[in-house]
């Protein structure tokens, strides 16, 4: 089908939402001057969002192709994709597979070292508070997901781990940690909102740093993802 962008539905800080003429699927559009969280900065940068989108629709793809249900229905546009309109659940789920920003500072651990095995963690989504680290029982006890929906989510956030720390590994990149989102379309659990440098730290395998660490070309680290993941998963 043809979709046509109509009102505005969210405003994010990557990304703003668009309904459609499917009132099942909206349209998400990544913007040029998205925040770079892990840095806490802002990073410009003219195309950025064409980077994000196109990484994203990579890696979405991947995740449905392995039976990983997410909001991605497909590619729209350069800049957009075409997604499922989810209830979204306020918990962000952290995966870690190396020690690396706040887990560094919150737990005196060493930047750089492997974690024996991977880290979980939890975030309650609420920008007043600086989303603030909780746990399972926050979640359930806060009503912000179902004890099903945090297992569920648990056991997803594992094997989109796995998977895309394979991924990964074939392009010589390794997946340092990342963020999750996930939301509910007619009550079933779904990855949401995006996979990108945005809200991951992939490192190039062989500095085990982020592409850009020299700080001198911040769009070298996304053009460089994107161009490895074109050549070998061709969506
Ligand atoms: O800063 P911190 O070390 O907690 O971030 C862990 C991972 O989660 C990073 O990849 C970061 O980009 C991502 N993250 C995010 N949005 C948040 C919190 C963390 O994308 N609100």
């Amino acid at each position: 089908m043809i979709y046509q962008k109509q009102e505005l539905i969210s405003e994010g800080k990557t990304k703003r939402v668009w309904a459609t003429n499917n009132p099942r699927h909206a349209i998400a559009e990544f913007y040029d001057d998205a925040m770079m969280y892990h840095a806490k900065k802002k990073v410009y940068f003219k195309n950025k969002s064409k980077y994000c989108n196109q990484i994203n629709c990579i890696l979405m793809s991947i995740l449905e192709d392995n039976s990983i249900a997410t909001h991605f229905v497909q590619k729209h546009s350069d800049c957009e994709m075409v997604v499922r309109r989810a209830e979204m659940i306020p918990v962000e789920v952290v995966v870690r597979n190396y020690v690396a920003g706040s887990m560094a500072v919150r737990l005196g651990l060493e930047p750089f070292s492997k974690l024996k095995s991977p880290v979980l963690e939890f975030c309650y989504k609420n920008d007043e508070l600086n989303d603030p680290v909780i746990n399972e029982y926050h979640a359930c006890a806060m009503d912000l997901c179902t004890p099903e929906e945090m297992s569920l989510m648990v056991y997803t956030a594992s094997r989109v781990n796995k998977l895309l720390c394979e991924v990964m590994k074939k392009i010589g990149i390794v997946v340092a940690d990342f963020k999750l989102e996930f939301g509910r379309v007619n009550g079933r659990l779904v990855v949401a909102d995006e996979i990108t440098p945005n809200c991951a730290r992939f490192w190039d395998e062989e500095t085990l740093l982020r592409f850009d660490h020299k700080d001198v070309n911040p769009e070298y680290e996304y053009a460089e993802i994107l161009r490895r993941l074109q050549e070998n998963y061709p969506y």
